[in-house]
């Protein structure tokens, strides 16, 4: 009964005094577990590989790019530059090339799917991420995805990250069209982020908690 009535208390002092600002009150994840905003946005963020046609509105692409590099980084160095193609051309004919020279390999297989849209999982823009090659450079990038990531989430929007995209960019074939991404002397593409509205739903793939350890 004493408990109870200590767990109403929390709630009611939680719901006229903190409720508002979960962000900031470590107090707040004993009332409101599971409604915790950002504690939600990463459980439920998915990978998404299939979107609507709508288009991302600039307006929502800058907010993301801008959490983006709100993210930690060593030194605050900022060695990362973003270049966002949300220009359907663009995109199309990346993946046109792309096709051609994978013609009869095992990876033209997904592009033989009829809902197969673009080499981005589909995505109608996807947001490059380029480092400056450093000690900490690649989990600055990661940790900029993520933030974007949880950015789109938030916003209503589905997103995935890809490496994949990369390694045939960086090829001969490929060479041009990461070219005219226009990146610095001297930054090299890591990684893209695609951002769209989802057209799926997945679940949630098996996380292995073995992992997680404490230390006695
Ligand atoms: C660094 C990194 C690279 C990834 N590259 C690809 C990729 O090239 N293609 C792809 O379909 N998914 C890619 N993914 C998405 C992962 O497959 C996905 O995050 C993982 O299966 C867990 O699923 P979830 O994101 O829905 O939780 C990548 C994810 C990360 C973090």
């Amino acid at each position: 009964m004493k408990n109870l009535f200590t767990a109403l208390a929390v709630c009611l002092f939680c719901a006229t005094s903190c409720c508002n600002e979960c962000k900031q009150n470590a107090t707040c994840n004993d009332c409101c577990e599971g409604k915790n905003p950002v504690i939600e946005t990463i459980m439920a963020r998915r990978s998404i590989r299939a979107y609507t046609d709508q288009s991302v509105s600039r307006e929502l692409l800058n907010q993301i790019t801008e959490c983006g590099i709100n993210a930690p980084n060593g030194m605050n160095a900022q060695q990362w530059e973003v270049r966002i193609v949300d220009n359907k051309e663009w995109l199309d004919k990346t993946t046109a090339a792309y096709c051609e020279s994978i013609k009869g390999t095992p990876a033209a297989k997904q592009t033989e799917d009829p809902a197969f849209k673009n080499m981005f999982r589909n995505a109608p823009a996807v947001i490059f991420v380029a480092h400056k090659p450093g000690h900490c450079t690649q989990v600055d990038c990661g940790l900029m995805a993520g933030n974007m990531m949880l950015a789109a989430q938030s916003l209503g929007l589905g997103s995935i990250c890809m490496m994949g995209p990369l390694v045939w960019l960086k090829s001969d074939a490929g060479k041009p069209f990461t070219e005219s991404l226009g990146f610095s002397e001297g930054y090299e593409p890591l990684l893209c982020v695609g951002i769209g509205y989802a057209a799926e739903r997945p679940e949630a793939r098996p996380r292995n908690k073995e992992v997680i350890k404490y230390v006695e």
